[in-house]
């Protein structure tokens, strides 16, 4: 079974003043503040556990959101991060939650839409230790940069987070999903130069055990890191 995490902290410094006061992740994208679409990405998954992760000062607005889900017909529990010490942070704050499942972590920033997005979420949950998702784009310094072996892009090669020289245009999308291993990498991981735990380094622990499968999103689909 999988669990769901949204990771929606950081500080949004790009969008200062506004996110001094209101977490980015609650500001309007179309008709709707921008977390809802990563929470619709996990229910589409059909997980109905999930967990949003957030700033201290952040926490209470998303309570006031969204009280305990079930007036969605899911469960929502919520955890605060002290600061931003990296993406695979979530998995250790929300170890308990996890328990002894596995775990879907989408970021708070990340929407997706497309036809066939149902059945890759689907398939992702059925392979044996992690699953990411790639997108093809033109400006692959800015993202997690997967690369592969041969034209079917059957075997990754690397992983490398936001590279100088991309080897590919295969950007890793902000939803992944791992096993429950993924605890006690994440506690193995020390930080890079930035100062992080780096969610690429948790991938290549499942890619080292030959345990790391790859989903590659179409250009029929719609990435936004927003
Ligand atoms: O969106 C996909 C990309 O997300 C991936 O391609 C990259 O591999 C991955 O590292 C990440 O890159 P970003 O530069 O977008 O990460 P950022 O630091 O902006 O964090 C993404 C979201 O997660 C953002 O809404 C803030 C939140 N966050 C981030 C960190 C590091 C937290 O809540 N806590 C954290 O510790």
């Amino acid at each position: 079974m999988y669990k769901g995490i949204i990771l929606a902290g950081g500080r949004g410094t790009r969008l200062y003043p506004t996110t001094s006061v209101v977490s980015k992740q609650l500001l309007n994208v179309y008709d709707k503040p921008l977390i809802y679409y990563p929470l619709s990405t996990l229910m589409l998954a059909g997980i109905k556990e999930i967990l949003i992760i957030s700033a201290e000062d952040q926490y209470s607005q998303y309570e006031r959101l969204f009280g305990d889900g079930s007036h969605l017909g899911i469960s929502i529990q919520y955890k605060i991060q002290s600061k931003p010490n990296g993406l695979p942070e979530a998995f250790i704050l929300g170890e308990k939650f996890i328990g002894d499942d596995n775990v879907c972590m989408v970021l708070g920033d990340n929407i997706i839409f497309g036809n066939e997005l149902d059945t890759i979420l689907k398939i992702s949950q059925t392979g044996t230790g992690g699953t990411i998702l790639t997108y093809p784009v033109r400006d692959a310094k800015r993202f997690g940069v997967v690369e592969f072996e041969g034209f079917d892009r059957g075997k990754v090669i690397s992983i490398e987070e936001k590279p100088t020289h991309p080897k590919s245009n295969c950007a890793l999308v902000g939803v992944y999903f791992f096993d429950n291993r993924c605890i006690q990498y994440a506690k193995e991981l020390k930080p890079s130069k930035r100062n992080e735990i780096e969610i690429v380094d948790l991938c290549k622990k499942y890619l080292d055990q030959g345990e790391l499968t790859v989903n590659n999103l179409t250009r029929t689909m719609t990435w936004i890191d927003a």
